[in-house]
């Protein structure tokens, strides 16, 4: 296997110290791009840079074989939304600058500098009402129903993708993520619902599976996979076309590395 160049964006997030992790243990060299210093990395390989910085994305990204693209805004602020006047929406405030507008200027670095590979951060709420209607196994051929304004902004995402995939030549990568807990109000969630614990992704896996995503030879000019943990119930994600197309599979399940959050 031979050593790739990796860009991480979000890098000292829950997904980002995870995937970081996975990518060292492979042997790769790392670059991080965060708001904050990505632990694990040497100060030389962290980024400290918001996205709409584009000298410093551009720089960060440049001659990278891999561009793991992360750093968002991970949920809406409140679901359900509020009542006027306090609707607590953050879609003009967060989602549009990280999840829109940022992801654009991803694709555009990419372009621009001919990264070859971009790896996009999607989640499973672009399908969360094929969950909740109990049509599962949901694979990549089910038609988007995403559960809420955050997740709209993944639909976009991954349809960027595919723009660029199409039209410029980059191999895209669109990862419906399942879920890695951020702190222990998630935690207990997830223990409190078996649905939750059938989409759990623990850190282990998620590293593992970026490592995948920058290892593998050839990948179709763009395509989604589902990225979980075993199931310990029901299956809810087809995870075959991760495992086709990356060679990777999770080893581990609920409620595996649920705790470790620094
Ligand atoms: N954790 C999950 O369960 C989960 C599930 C599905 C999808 N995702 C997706 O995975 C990705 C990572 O999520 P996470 O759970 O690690 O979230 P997180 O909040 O722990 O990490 C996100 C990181 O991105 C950084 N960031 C945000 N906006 C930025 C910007 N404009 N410029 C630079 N850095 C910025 C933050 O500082 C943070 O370190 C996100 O795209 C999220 O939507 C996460």
């Amino acid at each position: 296997m031979s050593t790739k160049r990796v860009l991480v964006t979000g890098a000292a997030g829950r997904v980002g110290r995870a995937a970081v992790r996975g990518l060292v243990a492979r042997g790769h060299h790392v670059v991080g791009l965060d708001v904050r210093p990505t632990p694990g990395l040497p100060p030389g390989q962290s980024v400290v840079a918001p996205l709409s910085d584009i000298d410093a994305l551009r720089k960060a990204a440049a001659g990278v074989d891999c561009l793991i693209h992360l750093a968002a805004t991970p949920d809406d602020a409140r679901y359900p939304r509020g009542t006027p006047p306090d609707d607590g929406d953050n879609f003009l405030s967060e989602l549009v600058p990280n999840n829109v507008i940022a992801p654009y200027q991803i694709m555009e670095a990419a372009r621009v500098l001919k990264i070859p590979r971009v790896v996009l951060a999607s989640t499973g709420q672009v399908i969360g009402g094929h969950l909740l209607a109990g049509n599962i196994p949901v694979t990549a051929a089910h038609p988007y129903r995403p559960r809420y304004l955050y997740a709209a902004t993944k639909v976009f995402l991954e349809a960027l993708g595919q723009v660029y995939a199409t039209e410029h030549g980059i191999e895209v990568l669109a990862v419906r993520l399942g879920w890695c807990p951020r702190d222990p109000g998630q935690v207990a969630e997830i223990a409190a619902d078996e649905l939750f614990q059938d989409v759990f992704l623990s850190p282990g896996d998620a590293g593992r599976f970026f490592a995948a995503t920058a290892e593998a030879a050839n990948l179709p000019p763009f395509a989604v996979v589902y990225a979980t943990s075993r199931a310990r119930h029901t299956l809810r994600y087809d995870l075959s076309d991760a495992n086709r197309l990356l060679g990777w599979g999770p080893t581990e399940s609920w409620p595996t590395g649920a705790s470790e959050f620094a």
